[in-house]
């Protein structure tokens, strides 16, 4: 009995014990490391923000007892980690697995070569069908009038001309993302799109990183098939999503005869997908609805919020408003702004890197994984470690921005007026896993805030403050929902 109890207490210290030179870190208890501590009611880049406050800019702890959590924060740090290739892989546990078939498949949280062939192919052939280019420009400027005839009603149609803004922009820029990929567009009141759109949403405003990379043996998750929705990754909001997808797949099929032109991703990908057939191909039907799931989930809610922030900035700061409308006017006269205008309106672009950087809608961007063992500001990071990095801490910095917690879109403007490209300035992250959606969504996102600042007024509600520009708390940070005075200025 003494030798069993002393086994125990040998095993029980042995696991507590971190290998030489981790990172400094909370220790939390032996078995479960930190797992039981995370806050659930606090974003976590603010926990990890104040970890790093506590103990320095690499911090290491332990989810489980074999689970190295390694969060990153500060210039210096975040630049190190995500130029080292070693940590350019992505956590897979059975949690995550959950959204993909219980299969590691997409885009997101793929890696090794399949990621690369992946990520080539579908970055090749979305920028081919538009993506980054002014080709897509039409399409989006479709969006856009439609979306302005949706807010001119709602405001008309209110005595106050008070404007509900609850996932507005989330419709539009969906649709033109789903111009890209399936070939056509959704009526903005179709009751199923709405209905897919508010799984998107509340699958990301519903979880943490860190718990959802808690190692769950895959027999729990058959066990009990509601573990991964209690533990923050509601798997069974992505059924109707990826039904969705496979009905457009099936449609792409019956409706395509052979040597017909690919009309969009969806085709491209099938065509690859039969040109792979004898090999041993990464590219299936699966991969596919995966990826597309993934290019929805990253892709719809980052840009939509980005927009939404850029509306509360306006009636945050109406002097801002207007010096941004004023340009917007003298710019483009009468027609609505254009990708070809952006070089003549850098205010409006310094609005909207200042609205990227202060509202951060990906503040730790998304988890990395150590692939093998490697070294980071001189710690040693075990192979199999969850990297954790704090973008916001780049865009909150200091020593680069001076005052970071100021909107003041003129910090990015040279003594010429000019857009300032600063290397700190990373919400997209940077390295080899950078966002694969950078050029889409910078795009999107000029656009509509462009138009949006230059045919209406946005203001506070009479007698109210401004809404708040406090996020909501998920995977991604979004805006509150909000409601505002909308003054139609372009008849
Ligand atoms: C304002 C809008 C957006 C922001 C701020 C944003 C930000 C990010 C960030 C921070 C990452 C993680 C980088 C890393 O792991 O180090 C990421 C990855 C990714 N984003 Fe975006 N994103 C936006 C829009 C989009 C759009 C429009 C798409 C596509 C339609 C997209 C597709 C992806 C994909 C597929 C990845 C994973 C890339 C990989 O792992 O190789 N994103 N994004």
């Amino acid at each position: 009995m003494i030798f069993i109890c002393v086994l125990l207490i040998v095993f029980l210290v042995k696991l507590s014990l971190r290998p030489s030179n981790f990172p400094p870190g909370p220790r939390g208890v032996p078995l479960l490391g930190f797992a039981p501590f995370l806050p659930k009611n606090e974003p976590f880049f603010r926990v990890i923000q104040k970890m790093a406050e506590k103990y320095g800019p690499v911090t290491g702890f332990y989810l489980g007892p074999f689970l190295p959590f390694i969060s990153v924060d500060g210039k210096k740090a975040v630049k190190e980690a995500l130029h080292n290739n070693d940590l350019n892989g992505r956590p897979s546990g059975t949690l995550l697995k959950s959204r993909t078939f219980g299969e590691k498949l997409g885009l997101v949280l793929v890696d090794g070569d399949f990621w690369q062939e992946q990520r080539r192919f579908t970055l090749r052939h979305l920028r081919d069908l538009g993506f980054g280019k002014t080709s897509i420009e039409d399409q989006m400027v479709d969006e856009i009038s439609d979306l302005i005839s949706d807010i001119t009603e709602a405001a008309k149609s209110d005595p106050d001309h008070v404007v509900d803004f609850k996932a507005i922009f989330t419709v539009s820029v969906f649709n033109s993302l789903w111009t890209i990929i399936g070939g056509k567009r959704f009526q903005r009141d179709d009751p199923a799109f709405k209905q897919l759109l508010a799984n998107v949403d509340l699958f990301l405003r519903g979880g943490n990183i860190a718990q959802v990379v808690i190692p769950v043996p895959a027999f729990l998750v058959r066990l009990f098939p509601s573990l991964p929705s209690r533990l923050g990754l509601k798997d069974e909001l992505f059924v109707p999503i990826q039904q969705f997808i496979e009905e457009s797949i099936d449609e792409h099929v019956a409706t395509r005869s052979k040597g017909d032109a690919a009309r969009d991703f969806i085709d491209v990908y099938l065509d690859e997908m039969e040109k792979q057939l004898e090999n041993d191909s990464t590219f299936t039907k699966k991969q596919l609805i995966a990826s597309i799931q993934d290019l929805f989930t990253a892709g719809s809610d980052t840009s939509s919020g980005t927009i939404g922030f850029a509306v509360l900035s306006m009636i945050n700061y109406p002097s801002i408003q207007q010096k941004m409308r004023e340009e917007l006017e003298n710019v483009c006269g009468d027609s609505l702004p254009s990708l070809a205008h952006r070089a003549s309106l850098p205010f409006t672009d310094a609005f909207i890197t200042e609205v990227m950087r202060m509202s951060s809608v990906a503040p730790l961007g998304i988890p990395h994984l150590a692939m093998k063992e490697t070294q980071l500001l001189g710690f040693t990071i075990p192979k199999g470690s969850i990297v954790s990095v704090h973008l916001n801490s780049m865009l909150q910095d200091t020593e680069t921005w001076g005052d970071p917690a100021n909107f003041r879109p003129e910090r990015h403007l040279d003594f010429n007026g000019k857009l300032i490209k600063s290397e700190v300035f990373v919400p997209f992250g940077i390295g080899k896993r950078i966002c694969l959606g950078e050029s889409l969504a910078r795009n999107t996102v000029f656009l509509f805030t462009a138009a949006l600042a230059k045919t209406f007024e946005f203001k506070s509600l009479p007698n109210k403050p401004p809404p708040t520009l406090e996020p909501t708390i998920g995977f991604v940070s979004g805006p509150q929902p909000f409601k505002a005075v909308v003054v139609r200025l372009v008849h």
